[in-house]
């Protein structure tokens, strides 16, 4: 592609708003923000538009999609049956950052689904999105908008990096404020299970439904598998990135340095003795609470990234729930622990 075919992202007033509704009427494909992350946003009742997505990304397409809705009235649009723990989960938690995964209506594409019964919907926390989608008036589907494996992106920039050529628009509504994807609940079977740990806590959907959830990880049971983010390997920097210990990262600093190895360090707790290494290319500092960090994330993984150097050095965060999600991310971020 032509370097002036890229898209530049708009900022999202009410025309912008409103030509991009139009724009996903006519099965064209809109990147927008949301509250965790940028989506790339299509028709959910268009399969053609629906597989541009598919696509655009480079997604193997029996990989489900999230719809994005309006309103927790149009829950019904799309699922089968409400059940009683989705209409108090959404009641308490949306708009915001929590998918429920629900058994679907007959007439909602598979292409969205990814051929399952069940369908992911979220009513997004994000001034913009609520405005497009009452524009628009319907459902959009809308996973990350980064390619297939790669980092979710959290500002419109980085969609214009990744994705710039392959949407129809691009709308700015600044930083993400939660910085990492929904939490994802299935509703669907007999029991609640998490899938997907986000900025919503375990113990306060467990608050909610008055019912312990079944914590889905690829340890257990690895054939039920259908998230893409919940692949060992994904939200990951092309970057070779190495989780270390607090106590390690001297040690793994001198080593690699000694080996000429050209590094930039997430750090979090490390001292500045550690850091002050001459020959350590870049040290990005992170917040030390768990919310700004998972906010910080990905924009500093896609910084150090950017530098194309032989390795991302991540200082590992505490092993505690607070943390949950943040190590959740850092865990498919890189590619191995370091042995302790
Ligand atoms: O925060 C978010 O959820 C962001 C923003 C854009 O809303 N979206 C997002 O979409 O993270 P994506 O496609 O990158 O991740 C959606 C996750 C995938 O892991 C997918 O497998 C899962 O939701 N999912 C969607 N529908 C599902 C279904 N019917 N059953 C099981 N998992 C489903
Ligand atoms: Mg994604």
């Amino acid at each position: 592609m032509p370097e002036n075919d890229r898209m530049e992202p708009i900022f999202a007033d009410d025309a912008a708003i409103e030509h991009a509704a139009n724009l996903l009427r006519k099965g064209r494909l809109v990147a927008f923000p949301t509250e965790t992350v940028y989506g790339l946003g299509a028709d959910a009742f268009n399969p053609d538009a629906v597989r541009r997505i598919f696509q655009a990304k480079g997604r193997p397409a029996d990989h489900p999609l999230i719809v994005h809705i309006p309103s927790i009235d149009s829950l019904n649009d799309w699922a089968l049956t409400v059940p009683d723990a989705a209409q108090q989960l959404a009641e308490r938690f949306w708009p915001g950052p929590l998918a429920l995964i629900l058994n679907k209506r007959p007439e909602v594409p598979l292409e969205v689904t990814g051929g399952q019964n069940t369908v992911g919907l979220r009513m997004p926390d994000h001034p913009v999105a609520l405005r497009l989608l009452q524009a628009f008036d319907g459902g959009v589907a809308a996973p990350s908008a980064n390619r297939f494996c790669r980092i979710s992106p959290t500002q419109a920039a980085h969609v214009a990096e990744e994705l710039g050529d392959a949407v129809d628009l691009i709308l700015d509504g600044g930083a993400c404020q939660v910085g990492v994807e929904s939490t994802i609940i299935d509703l669907s079977g007999d029991r609640p299970r998490l899938l997907r740990p986000g900025h919503i806590t375990r113990s306060e959907i467990e608050a909610v439904l008055q019912a312990e959830l079944t914590i889905i990880t690829p340890q257990v049971t690895p054939s039920e598998l259908r998230a893409p983010g919940m692949m060992a390997v994904h939200y990951a920097p092309v970057t070779m990135a190495l989780l270390c210990p607090t106590d390690h990262l001297q040690r793994m600093v001198q080593e690699l340095i000694l080996h000429n190895k050209r590094i930039s360090i997430l750090a979090l707790n490390a001292t500045d003795s550690v850091l002050a290494e001459k020959r350590i290319i870049r040290v990005i500092r992170m917040p030390g609470q768990a919310d700004d960090y998972a906010q910080a994330l990905y924009a500093s993984l896609r910084e150090l990234d950017s530098l194309h150097l032989d390795m991302i050095l991540v200082e590992q965060p505490p092993d505690t729930e607070a943390w949950r999600t943040v190590n959740d991310r850092l865990g498919k971020a890189t590619s191995a622990y370091l042995p302790k």
